[in-house]
């Protein structure tokens, strides 16, 4: 249960990106300890914590923290799960080397982004203005139901938490993660209870490939319809096909129509089956939140969408199913970068009183 490294393994970092808060641990020149709660996010390598504070005419490096790091770079970051059931509890501890990253470096950028991807709240925050302190791990120790499928966060917090992931560890996923997952999905709401949704799960590489290599063809048709030069289609292809390979799983989402209501008229038929297509969005997003709240991460792809026959094809399903997106699922390489930020509230909602 207990695990001592030099670097990360693939289940410590998967528990690392998913902890909100980590405890970062310095030292002063004398040898006195400090240690704070940090929001944080990790790229695969350095763990990039920000420093938010603005105090008026101080300086952020006169900050404890960082005359700690700036004496003695040695640090500790550990993040832990707890939960009233201990067959839960878990930590991941962190010994590395710190330094203060400056504004306006690449690295600075990136790790401004990782952290405005993970926590919203910094859209609102001139973090950018500040160094981010970054962490080069040297020595990883955990200990625990590091891989446990369980959550013990609030739905808000799963809610707000989730983001689509595209990179992924190469790092199965347990079978009962994904029958957790499908029974989130089938959960959903939908018209007349009807279900009108199918889940083609695909974990096999030959499947994968199969089904990416009959997308490429019709992508590459698209693409060279939109007058992309021969070398983008060429990146663009490789890029989405590397995409669904590099996923552990894909989950083939298809609406099925067979069970719904018939009408004599297109109208009422047309909105029979967006109807379909609106449940099948709400049996997406469970399985996107419950992977989420299970530890996984996912992602959402809607290019079969545009060629369903060639999906159909490809692997050999019931002409009945018409496949509208993957999902993927696996294990985040690191906190995602390029999240978009959420327009605010009043310009999405109309009141009429
Ligand atoms: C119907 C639909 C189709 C999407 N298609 C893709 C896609 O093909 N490729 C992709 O990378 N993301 C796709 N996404 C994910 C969105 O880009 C993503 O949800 C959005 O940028 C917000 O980021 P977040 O999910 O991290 O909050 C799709 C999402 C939806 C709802």
């Amino acid at each position: 249960m207990k695990e001592k490294t030099t670097v990360l393994t693939p289940v410590q970092m998967a528990f690392l990106v998913h902890q909100r808060v980590a405890r970062l641990a310095t030292t002063s020149e004398s040898g006195e300890p400090h240690a704070i709660p940090v929001c944080f996010a990790f790229d695969g390598h350095l763990i990039h914590i920000a420093l938010d504070e603005k105090p008026k005419n101080v300086s952020p490096t006169r900050l404890k923290r960082v005359r700690n790091i700036l004496a003695n770079p040695n640090v500790v970051v550990i993040t832990d799960r707890y939960s009233e059931d201990w067959k839960l509890l878990a930590y991941v501890m962190v010994r590395g080397r710190a330094g203060l990253v400056e504004p306006a470096s690449p690295e600075h950028t990136l790790a401004i982004r990782l952290l405005r991807g993970k926590y919203h709240q910094y859209e609102q925050m001139k973090i950018e203005e500040n160094p981010v302190i970054s962490i080069h791990p040297e020595q990883v120790a955990s200990w625990g139901a590091l891989d446990a499928l369980g959550s013990s966060r609030s739905l808000m917090d799963i809610l707000l938490g989730r983001r689509s992931v595209r990179r992924y560890l190469a790092r199965d996923v347990p079978e009962e993660a994904i029958e957790k997952v499908l029974e989130a999905a089938r959960w959903a709401p939908s018209p007349h209870g009807r279900q009108p949704w199918r889940f083609a799960v695909l974990t096999r590489k030959e499947t994968k490939t199969h089904l990416a290599e009959a997308m490429g063809e019709e992508w590459q048709a698209n693409l060279d319809m939109d007058g992309q030069s021969a070398e983008v289609v060429e990146k663009r292809l490789e890029g989405s096909r590397k995409r669904l390979l590099d996923a552990p799983v894909l989950v083939l989402l298809c609406v099925y129509l067979e069970d719904l209501d018939v009408y004599p008229d297109a109208a009422r038929q047309q909105s029979e089956i967006m109807m379909a297509i609106q449940s099948l969005g709400a049996a997406a997003q469970n399985a996107l939140l419950a992977a989420y709240s299970l530890g996984l991460d996912a992602g959402w792809v809607c290019s079969p969408l545009f060629c369903p026959e060639k999906v159909t094809e490809a692997l050999g399903l019931d002409l009945s199913l018409i496949p509208h997106a993957l999902l993927t699922l696996g294990y985040a390489e690191g906190d995602p970068p390029k999240r978009r930020a959420r327009k605010p509230i009043d310009e999405l909602v109309i009141y009429r009183d």
